[in-house]
């Protein structure tokens, strides 16, 4: 059993029964002029979204959270390894643990033993300038039969949505803070140690073009930087990322 953290100072915890997204309600409360700082966290989810368009299975004992941030569209994206930092460091506190064989995935998925266990999304609102990060965190077993990367899950480890989302809350705002003050350099150093497949053949599929190349780092700003030997290094700043072989 462990202490549930309290909420940093302005952040706010709201939880619903059911919505169609978290992303979708938290896009529509900043449309309406809600400030930075509202995370919300859904028991079920009748139309979850995943990234390029896919649907986010969401049945009951999963986490489906997400937050509001304030952020220039043009780093956005660097809010993503904000976020799988905080998810994999509140998933280890609320297992007691650390957890090794949790990775990050890039661009924004976690990994244990090469399942993906979470998804991130990001949605720009851009009204205000701010953008909803949305996290789907498979804590019961799931039967995905047609995902396109192998599925897993945390159940292992008993996990209660509720504590998660409230970990990740205090743990997001904590590395959120570090980005504000010190930029991407200190996320980019704590996500590459935390890296899966470093120094292994990654495929990128883009939608007209897939190519290969060893996963070397992340450049400054959070491109995948593949190693294509006589060809050079390629930075790629958005696509799907496959490692191994068979893919
Ligand atoms: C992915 O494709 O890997 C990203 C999945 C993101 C799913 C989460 S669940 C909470 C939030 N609301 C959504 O509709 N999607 C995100």
């Amino acid at each position: 059993m462990h202490a549930s953290p309290d909420l940093p100072d302005g952040w706010r915890l709201e939880t619903l029964c059911e919505i169609d997204g978290t992303n979708a309600e938290l896009l529509r409360r900043a449309d309406a002029g809600e400030p930075e700082g509202l995370a919300l966290r859904s028991d079920v989810q009748s139309a979850g979204r995943g990234r390029r368009g896919r649907v986010w299975n969401s049945p009951n004992g999963n986490l489906y959270f997400s937050v509001l941030v304030k952020a220039e569209p043009s780093v956005a994206g660097q809010i993503g390894f904000a976020g799988a930092l905080a998810l994999l460091e509140a998933i280890e506190a609320v297992v007691g643990r650390p957890l090794p064989e949790l990775r990050c995935k890039w661009p924004n998925d976690l990994l244990l033993q090469r399942r993906k266990v979470a998804g991130l999304l990001l949605e720009l609102a851009p009204k205000r300038g701010q953008v909803v990060l949305g996290m789907g965190v498979n804590l019961v077993p799931m039967d995905v039969v047609d995902a396109v990367y192998p599925v897993g899950s945390l159940a292992e480890f008993s996990i209660a949505p509720q504590e998660l989302a409230l970990n990740v809350c205090v743990a997001f705002a904590r590395w959120l803070e570090t980005w504000r003050m010190m930029g991407f350099a200190p996320l980019r150093r704590a996500w590459l140690e935390r890296a899966h497949g470093l120094g292994e053949v990654a495929t990128v599929r883009l939608v007209n073009e897939e190519f290969e190349g060893t996963f070397k780092g992340l450049s400054e700003d959070g491109s995948l930087l593949l190693d294509q030997g006589g060809e050079g290094v390629k930075s790629v700043s958005a696509g799907e990322v496959f490692f191994g072989v068979g893919v």
